[in-house]
C-alpha cells in the first residue's frame, strides 16, 4: 500500500557520519530483523555495520571488522549481531544454505549481511534493503537508498524516515 512511500535516500560524507547512520538503524532493530547490504567493495558497508552493532548496543570490546574470511561473526551483546559477509562464497552449497538459513531464522538476534545480492536475497522474504552508491563528486561521499522489503519492514523505515527528518 505505502508501495511508493517505501524508500529512503541518504547522503554522507564521512565514514564517522556512515557510523553514525548505521548507530541509528541498529537502534531501532528489533530481534529477528535482517538487514541486506549491497553495493561494491569500498562502499562503506563495513562501517555501516560498525554503527548498526554500536546501536544494537553491542560493546566496543567486539570490535566490528569486514567478517571476509569468516563469512560469519556472532557479536554478543543486548540484542546480539550476526555480522555475514558473502563476498568470498562462490558456490552456495546445500551446507551453506543449512548454516546461513540458521542465522536467518534466529529470532534473538538481527543479520547484518554484506553483500546480500549475492545467493542470500532469494532466500529472503521480508528485509530492510540498503543499497550503497559511491558518488564520483567527492571521494567521502555515500548515498544510501534504504528500502522496506515486507510490510513487517514499514514500521522500521518510518521509524529511520521520522530521525532523519528531525536532522
Ligand atoms: N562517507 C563514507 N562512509 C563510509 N566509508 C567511507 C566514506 N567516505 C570514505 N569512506 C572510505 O571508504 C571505505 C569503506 O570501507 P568498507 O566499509 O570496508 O567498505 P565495504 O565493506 O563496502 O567494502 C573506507 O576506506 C572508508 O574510509
Ligand atoms: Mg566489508
Amino acid at each position: 500500500m505505502t508501495q511508493n512511500n517505501s524508500k529512503l535516500t541518504i547522503q554522507t560524507t564521512s565514514p564517522e557520519e556512515t557510523v553514525q547512520l548505521g548507530n541509528y538503524i541498529g537502534n531501532y532493530l528489533e530481534p529477528g530483523q535482517i538487514v541486506a547490504l549491497i553495493g561494491d567493495l569500498g562502499s562503506g558497508k563495513t562501517w555501516l555495520s560498525r554503527g548498526i552493532g554500536a546501536g544494537l548496543g553491542i560493546s566496543q570490546n567486539h570490535h566490528v571488522h569486514s567478517p571476509a574470511f569468516d563469512l560469519v561473526h556472532e557479536h554478543p551483546g543486548p540484542i546480539p549481531m550476526f555480522h555475514m559477509d558473502i563476498y568470498r562464497l562462490n558456490d552456495f552449497s546445500r551446507d551453506d544454505e543449512l548454516w546461513i538459513s540458521e542465522y536467518l531464522q534466529s529470532e534473538n538476534g538481527v543479520c547484518v549481511i554484506e553483500w546480500a545480492n549475492k545467493f542470500i536475497i532469494d532466500l529472503l522474504d521480508e528485509y530492510l534493503e540498503i543499497h550503497l552508491n559511491t558518488l564520483e563528486i567527492n571521494e567521502t561521499y555515500r548515498q544510501f537508498t534504504i528500502r522496506a522489503v515486507g510490510d513487517s519492514y514499514n514500521k522500521l523505515l518510518n521509524n529511520i524516515k521520522k530521525m532523519h527528518n528531525s536532522f
